[in-house]
């Protein structure tokens, strides 16, 4: 099972991952965690240990094993470089583990914009592809708002996107032109999954402005995820009605994923 969570900031994506994460693994699958965010938070949410956090280091951070693997030289900008890297070793060696969660951390790409090539993006965009169609465990991949990291050669890998959405106009309509690019991908099972959500109200009017997906459940608001982030303990632990959330998302998506 590959999904990969996506929507607006601060929605509530990097949260819901963990809760994700720790549903599957209860349930006795192996799971990888891809933190797709420049800004790497979760090792956090899943109450990682803090030497274990501060052991890893961002892909896109390993220079050296970026020169190595495709062949570009130091210090230089544009040059020759190899498009198809070695990338298999990766996700075992330079990620940890943790109750049954193995989190790896991609890091942000710092030359250029979107669209560009350079090792780093290389390395990033060949190692998710790796990931998602030869790896057999549970993949949840925690994105930034958009489907970068994920290509045509992916598409069919990517069993769910979940555009996390928060009972707001801004998240709804960033929800809609994710859609549009997922669509250019040929993505497809795409789902909505509502947070932060307070009340029958909310729910509703998630449902209402939802640009043509299914939503898929919702997250309320709960105390236990600030009691996590200030005790360092995994969501999942603090927080059981979103724990249960999670459970029932996962179930839903098995229910997806069947063949009808
Ligand atoms: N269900 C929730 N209840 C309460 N606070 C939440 C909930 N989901 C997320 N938060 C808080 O909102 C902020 C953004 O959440 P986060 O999961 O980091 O969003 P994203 O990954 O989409 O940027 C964090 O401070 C997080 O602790
Ligand atoms: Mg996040």
């Amino acid at each position: 099972m590959k999904i990969a969570i996506t929507g607006k900031g601060g929605v509530g994506k990097t949260t819901l991952t963990s809760l994700l994460a720790y549903a599957y693994a209860e349930r006795g699958f192996t799971v990888l965690a891809i933190d797709a965010d420049p800004s790497p938070c979760l090792g956090g949410a899943l109450g990682f240990p803090e030497e274990l956090i501060r052991g890893l280091t961002p892909i896109a951070e390993m220079e050296e094993l970026i020169y190595e693997r495709t062949g570009a030289q130091p210090g230089t900008i544009g040059g020759y470089f190899k498009l198809n890297p070695r990338v298999d070793d990766i996700p075992d060696r330079f990620s940890a583990v943790h109750r049954g969660v193995r989190l790896l951390e991609l890091g942000a790409v710092k030359m250029g914009g979107s669209g560009c090539i350079c090792p780093e993006s290389t390395i990033l965009r060949t190692l998710v592809t790796h990931i998602l169609l030869r790896r057999n465990e549970v993949v949840l991949l925690d994105m930034y708002a958009g489907v970068e990291h994920l290509g045509r050669a992916t598409a069919d890998a990517v069993d769910a996107l979940l555009i996390v959405v928060e009972p707001t106009a801004r998240s709804l309509g960033t929800a809609e032109q994710i859609k549009a690019l997922a669509g250019d991908l040929k993505l497809t099972r795409l789902y909505l999954f509502g947070s932060m959500v307070n009340s029958a109200d909310d729910r509703g009017f998630i449902r209402d402005h939802s640009p043509g997906l299914p939503v898929l459940g919702f997250l309320p608001v709960d105390p236990g995820v600030r009691q996590a982030d200030r005790t360092g303990t995994p969501v999942f632990d603090a927080a059981p009605a979103l724990a249960q959330a999670a459970r029932d998302l996962a179930s839903a998506l098995d229910r997806e994923m069947k063949p009808a």
